[in-house]
C-alpha cells in the first residue's frame, strides 16, 4: 500500500475541488490510500471578504508572517507519505497566509521532511513569484519537490480582476452584471484537473519520477504569459516596498492600507495597460530572457 498525502487550504472550495479531482485516478486504484490534511488557522480568515480585510491582509500576506495554525491529526504527522500534494493559492503573489504559516510550522517539517511533494496551484494568474518562495519553503521544510502545476484564469488580466474581485467579495462565484465571465478556474480545466493525476500515476508506475515535470510542462501544466511574468516581477519589488512601510508604524497603518488600495486600483487599471503597449511593441527584443524566465518559473529546482 502507498501512501499519499493531499494538504489543502481553500476558502471557496476551488482549490480543494482543483486537489481532489487530480488525485482522483489514484482514488481508482486499490493500492493506494489517501489521507486529506486541511490546513486550519487558528483564527481563520473570513469569506467572502470585506474590502478592509482583503487589502489588511496584503503586509502580512507579501512579507510572508505566519499565523498559528491547528494541530494536524496524530495520524497525519506519523504516517511516512510516499507521495504529498500540496494544493494553494496565492495572496498577494505569496502564497496564501495560512499555507505560507503551515510551511514555516513545526509540523511541516515532520510532513514534508525527505518527502516527495507536487505542488498545485490555484489562483488568479500571477503565481510565478510566488512559487519562487513555495520552492524555498519546502527545502526549508526538507521536502523534495518534484513537480508543479497551475491553475489558473484565463481571462485577460484586467477582466479577470474585475470577475475575482466580484466573487471574492460577493461570495458567488457567478457573471457579474450578466455579462462579465464566470471568475476563477474554468469549470472545464477544474473537471479535467485528474489529466494530471493520470500523468503523476503512470510516471510513478514507470518510476520516472525524474521527468515528470518535463511532462507537466509539455502538456500546458505550467504556462505563463510573458506580459504576466513582467508584472508579476515589478509588482514584487513595489509590494516589498508598500508592506514595509505599512508595517512600520502600527498608528498609520489603516491609512496606509487605504492608500495602497487606491495605488493598486491605479497600478492595474491606469499603468499597466499603458506598460502593455510598449511591452508589446518592444517583445521581439525579449524572446530570448523570456525564453530564460519560463525555464527559471516552469523548473522545480
Ligand atoms: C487576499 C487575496 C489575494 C489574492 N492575490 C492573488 C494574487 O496575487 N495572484 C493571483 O493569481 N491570485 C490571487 N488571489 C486569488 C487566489 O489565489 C485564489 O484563486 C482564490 O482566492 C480562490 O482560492 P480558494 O481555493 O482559497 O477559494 C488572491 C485571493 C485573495 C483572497
Amino acid at each position: 500500500m502507498k501512501n499519499i498525502l493531499v494538504v489543502y487550504y481553500s476558502q471557496t472550495g476551488q482549490t480543494k475541488e482543483i486537489a481532489r479531482n487530480l488525485i482522483q485516478p489514484f482514488e481508482d486504484k486499490k493500492q493506494y490510500h489517501i489521507d486529506y490534511y486541511q490546513i486550519k488557522p487558528e483564527k481563520d480568515y473570513a469569506f467572502p471578504w470585506d474590502g478592509k480585510d482583503f487589502y489588511n491582509a496584503f503586509p502580512e500576506s507579501f512579507q510572508q508572517i505566519p499565523v498559528s495554525i491547528k494541530k494536524p491529526e496524530e495520524k497525519i504527522l506519523n504516517t511516512d507519505y510516499d507521495l504529498i500534494i500540496l494544493a494553494y493559492q496565492i495572496w498577494f503573489l505569496t502564497p496564501s497566509i495560512p499555507v505560507n504559516s503551515f510551511l514555516k510550522s513545526e509540523f511541516a517539517k515532520k510532513i514534508l521532511h525527505n518527502r516527495k511533494i507536487i505542488s498545485v496551484i490555484s489562483c488568479r494568474n500571477m503565481w510565478a513569484k510566488a512559487q519562487v518562495k513555495t520552492k524555498t519553503l519546502i527545502k526549508n521544510a526538507g521536502g523534495n519537490l518534484i513537480g508543479n502545476i497551475a491553475f489558473v484564469d484565463h481571462a485577460p488580466n484586467l477582466i479577470s480582476v474585475i470577475t475575482i474581485s466580484h466573487w471574492l467579495m460577493g461570495g458567488k462565484k457567478d457573471k457579474k452584471y450578466g455579462i462579465f465571465p464566470t471568475p476563477g478556474v474554468a469549470e472545464e480545466d477544474i473537471k479535467n484537473a485528474s489529466k494530471y493525476g493520470e500523468i503523476i500515476l503512470r510516471k510513478w508506475e514507470e518510476n520516472d519520477f525524474q521527468n515528470l515535470q518535463k511532462e507537466i510542462i509539455a502538456t500546458k501544466g505550467v504556462y505563463l504569459k510573458p506580459f504576466i511574468i513582467f508584472m508579476d516581477e515589478k509588482a514584487n519589488k513595489m509590494f516589498q516596498i508598500w508592506s514595509t512601510f505599512i508595517l512600520k508604524n502600527k498608528k498609520t497603518r489603516k491609512v496606509k492600507v487605504r492608500f495602497f488600495k487606491y495605488y493598486l486600483l491605479i497600478a492595474l487599471f491606469v499603468i499597466s495597460p499603458i506598460i502593455f503597449v510598449i511591452f508589446f511593441l518592444t517583445s521581439p527584443l525579449r524572446k530570448k530572457a523570456i525564453r530564460k524566465k519560463r525555464s527559471l518559473y516552469y523548473s522545480v529546482n
